[in-house]
């Protein structure tokens, strides 16, 4: 039985005191159950003294992007060992701004992967198709493409414990919700790949997340899917009211 995963993923928003207060609040509240996982995706700031505070509570704390190279002169970057050293245990790659905004390729989103595994974080890896894909009926090839590249080259073992979150650029942060069939259809492709390049075993280990105007109205329905195993939400993961309301729905 697979556990559900819920990550805010709270962009470039937050100052530091907010981001404190927001996990003092949430790590007491927290559903204690095990079938859920609760992480937040922090700007790199905010990192050393989220982890701090969350120490102890069944909060896991997440960066939004990494480097894959461990040193060196990439000014500005940030090393999955210093991620490693601060005791985060997540990160988040290849999410659709990235790869819009910052050249994130499928190549570097691999690269990120491996170097991810070589530090112990669990690399959250965003695929999703764009509104004229989508159209043009080339959801699943493209999809499949950004899995395969991405989980080139890992061990069965590093697979299964790869997190994949399945956002439609098309939803995020628009309001337009894919319905769950629409969500749960391109997840159980997204696993049905995983089992072609590993095993089917592998494959029923993997946790497959949905994101795109997740929210607590609509989390319920999504976390009921077959496929689907939790959530990486935007807007709706940034008061901690709501956030634990989604926490809640996979617990
Ligand atoms: O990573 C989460 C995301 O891109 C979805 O954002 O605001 O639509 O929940 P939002």
């Amino acid at each position: 039985m697979r556990k559900k995963v819920i990550a805010g993923n709270w962009k470039m928003n937050k100052l530091a005191s907010e981001a404190s207060q927001f996990v003092d609040e949430v790590k007491v509240k927290l559903p204690q159950s095990d079938k859920v996982e609760a992480i937040v995706c922090s700007p790199f700031p905010y990192l050393a003294q989220l982890v701090e505070k969350a120490k102890g509570s069944k909060l896991a704390v997440a960066a939004q992007t990494m480097h894959y190279e461990e040193s060196g002169a990439f000014t500005g970057e940030v090393s999955p060992e210093m991620l490693a050293d601060l005791g985060v245990t997540y990160v988040v790659l290849g999410h659709s701004e990235r790869r819009e905004y910052y050249n994130e390729t499928d190549e570097t989103v691999n690269k990120k992967v491996h170097a991810a595994f070589k530090h112990e974080l669990t690399p959250i890896v965003c695929v999703g198709e764009t509104l004229e894909q989508r159209e043009a009926n080339e959801t699943m090839d493209h999809v499949e493409m950004q899995v395969t590249k991405a989980l080139e080259a890992l061990s069965e073992e590093q697979v299964a414990n790869t997190i994949i979150a399945y956002e439609p650029i098309w939803a995020i942060g628009t309001g337009k919700t894919a319905t769950s069939e629409q969500a749960n259809e391109v997840c159980t492709h997204i696993r049905e790949v995983v089992a072609k390049l590993t095993s089917k075993e592998t494959a029923s280990k993997v946790i497959i997340q949905y994101g795109g105007s997740v929210k607590p109205a609509n989390v319920d329905e999504l976390l009921a899917q077959s496929d689907i195993d939790g959530a990486l939400v935007g807007g709706a993961s940034l008061e901690p009211a709501s956030f634990l309301q989604l926490v809640e729905a996979g617990a």
